[in-house]
């Protein structure tokens, strides 16, 4: 514990996430009080593979939490991504298409050990090994986290929790099942993401449609890669060999002309299910959802951490205005808000998912409008520029 525990504050948040971390600093930069209760340990949560892009609002808000100096000096500022089908590559340039927007590789254990490092400096509250086991009181104005912390169980009394707790966290809970309506999509694959100490075969990302099924080629930084293979759900990470990953990511990245995957040591290999999932609304009472806690896309398109960092955007303003001015106002819009957001990034997420992947069994007609819609990008800058703005990210408040 880096400091005495307390029994009350004014925003409790569950989870040390990107989303719980990062609002956590817009609050305190804000004047806000707030603690937050991580489960794991400090280690488990700085070494988690996850995500690798940014878009401009998250480094925005990653610079006004006081967390953008190494992200500005390491992270890769990318102009652009490749699809490729059929042994053809098509270049999307965001600039053009966009009015100037880009997007930052930089990972997602980066973000949370830059935040971790400046939350542990000055505050607020960080407690890791802190699990919580349930909220009480969440229709009345003083809401409790309870929760379990070095062997001992504790309550910490809120004016707001802030469930940042992921997609099986517990706060969630505290909603009365009648007040909650859920939206969800499986998919019938899953990915095997690898990462591999080899310069990056590409200057951009390339996301793959082959009759293999999908491939992605991303990186970490220039001397670490990071690729991701569609694999059949259920798939055992063990039961691919490094020399078959390699030989199916050749397969599925073949193109015309000269280009090569360069290949080297794999130092990680995980599966990861794919899901679609969104939960209505994200405030109940004195409870707010924010991040994989309210909702979840497929990860093509690299949309989920960006909205979690939308999200606490959105809440960290709206608590402020309270702070400041006593107005209920923006945190009474909170969920419909975000959950404009959410829907957009939910269809992107599962275009992209859809238009790339191939399903068990895939007839043919489902395979030739998936390649009608990859030549349509390639042949019009209007349906490109509705790929690369909704890749580059939309903006926080839509306009009405
Ligand atoms: P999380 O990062 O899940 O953080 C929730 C935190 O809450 C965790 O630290 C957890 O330990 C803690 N917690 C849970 N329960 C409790 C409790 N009871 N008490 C206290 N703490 C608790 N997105 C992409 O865009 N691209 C990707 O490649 C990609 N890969 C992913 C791979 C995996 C395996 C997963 C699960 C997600 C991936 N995502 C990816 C999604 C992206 O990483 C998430 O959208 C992002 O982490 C959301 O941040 P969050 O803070 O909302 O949730
Ligand atoms: C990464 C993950 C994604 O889902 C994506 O669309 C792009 C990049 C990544 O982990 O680098």
């Amino acid at each position: 514990m880096n400091r005495s525990e307390p029994a009350r504050t004014t925003v409790g948040i569950v989870g040390g996430g990107p989303a719980g971390l990062l609002l956590a600093r817009l609050l305190h930069r804000a004047g806000v009080d707030c603690v937050v209760l991580e489960s794991r340990d400090r280690g488990y949560v700085e070494q988690r593979q996850r995500a690798g892009i940014l878009e401009q609002a998250t480094v925005d808000a990653l610079r006004a939490s006081g967390a953008g100096d190494r992200l500005d000096r390491k992270g890769l500022v990318h102009d652009g991504i490749e699809l490729r089908w059929d042994r053809r590559g098509h270049r999307i340039d965001f600039p053009s298409l966009t009015g100037g927007r880009r997007v930052w590789v930089y990972a997602q254990t980066e973000v949370v050990k830059d935040l971790i490092a400046l939350q542990l400096h000055d505050g607020p509250p960080l407690l890791f090994g802190a699990t919580a086991e349930s909220v009480s009181g969440a229709d009345t104005d003083r809401p409790v986290i309870h929760y379990v912390h070095e062997g001992r169980r504790r309550s910490l009394a809120c004016d707001w929790v802030v469930g940042c707790d992921g997609f099986h966290g517990v706060v969630r809970r505290a909603v009365p099942g009648s007040e909650l309506r859920t939206f969800e999509r499986t998919y019938p694959y899953s990915w095997l993401g690898v990462l591999a100490d080899v310069p990056p075969s590409c200057d951009e990302l390339i996301y793959a449609h082959s009759p293999r099924g999908f491939a992605l080629h991303s990186m970490r930084s220039t001397t670490v890669s990071r690729l991701y293979l569609q694999v059949p759900n259920g798939t055992e990470p063990s039961s691919w060999s490094d020399t078959r990953i390699w030989e199916e990511l050749e397969a599925r990245f073949a193109v015309d002309g000269d280009w090569r995957l360069e290949r080297g040591p794999i130092t990680q290999k995980a599966v990861l299910p794919m899901r679609s999932f969104v939960t209505e609304p994200m405030r109940w009472g004195r409870v707010l959802l924010a991040g994989d806690a309210a909702h979840i896309v497929p990860p093509t398109g690299a949309k989920g951490l960006n909205l979690a960092a939308a999200d606490v955007i959105v809440l960290a303003r709206a608590l402020a205005a309270l702070h400041d001015t006593g107005s209920t106002a923006l945190l009474d819009a909170y969920s419909d808000t975000c959950l404009r957001r959410v829907w957009r990034a939910e269809h992107f997420s599962w275009f992209m998912t859809t238009t790339l992947h191939a399903d068990p069994g895939q007839d043919g007609f489902t395979t030739r409008l998936q390649l009608s819609q990859l030549d349509r990008i390639a042949a019009s800058p209007h349906a490109a520029a509705e790929l690369a703005e909704n890749y580059t990210g939309l903006p926080l408040v839509p306009p009405s």
